[in-house]
């Protein structure tokens, strides 16, 4: 897939078939999330790769907006690591790129995925560390639920030329 048209149309896919994601794919797309660009490339990451059924339905009950990971065969929660940060302000910004490669990642392999929000809301951050046992240095920004598709998006236009400006406001 050329990556132009790639990004014109990733989609959110909530729903999946029950086909399981092979680990060498996994690795893969974690493999892309880890090119991802950071501050002073310090690469401050932990992928927390969730296939156990029990967890990934125990998701939902604490995270209101994660109802998918109940059909999803692979969750991954992308952590920042405060000892590896160039900062910890940074920690959010570098996640969330190594977030959006991943979901291109996902895309360009025929597989379908939504990013679900966990920072900056406290209640999700505290209960994924307490779900997944994460060290109090160790900040969940957000978790991927992934599966082969099982319902198609349409490719939408989003162009919206009022939002360029040119040299100033
Ligand atoms: C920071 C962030 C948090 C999000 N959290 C959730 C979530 O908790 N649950 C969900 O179903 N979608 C979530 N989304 C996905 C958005 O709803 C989705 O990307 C947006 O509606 C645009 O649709 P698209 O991804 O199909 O282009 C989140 C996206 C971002 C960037």
């Amino acid at each position: 897939m050329d990556l132009y048209q790639g990004i014109l149309t990733r989609r959110s896919i909530r729903k999946y078939t029950s086909k399981t994601v092979p680990d060498e794919l996994v690795r893969e797309l974690i493999n892309a999330a880890m090119h991802a660009p950071s501050a002073r490339n310090s690469q401050p990451w932990h992928f927390v790769v969730l296939d156990d059924r029990k967890i990934l339905n125990q998701i939902p009950k604490v995270h209101p907006n994660a109802k998918m990971l109940e059909q999803a065969s692979l969750g991954i929660l992308l952590c920042g690591d405060e000892d590896l940060a160039l900062t910890k302000e940074y920690l959010p910004l570098d996640l969330a790129a190594a977030t959006q490669n991943l979901l291109l990642a996902v895309h360009a392999k025929g597989l379908g995925a939504v990013w679900i929000g966990i920072y900056p809301r406290e209640a999700r951050i505290e209960a994924m560390r307490d779900l997944l046992n994460l060290p109090s240095t160790i900040l969940p920004v957000s978790l991927v639920s992934i599966g082969f598709p099982g319902e198609e998006a349409p490719k939408v236009d989003r162009f919206i030329e009022e939002r360029i400006h040119k040299n100033g406001w």
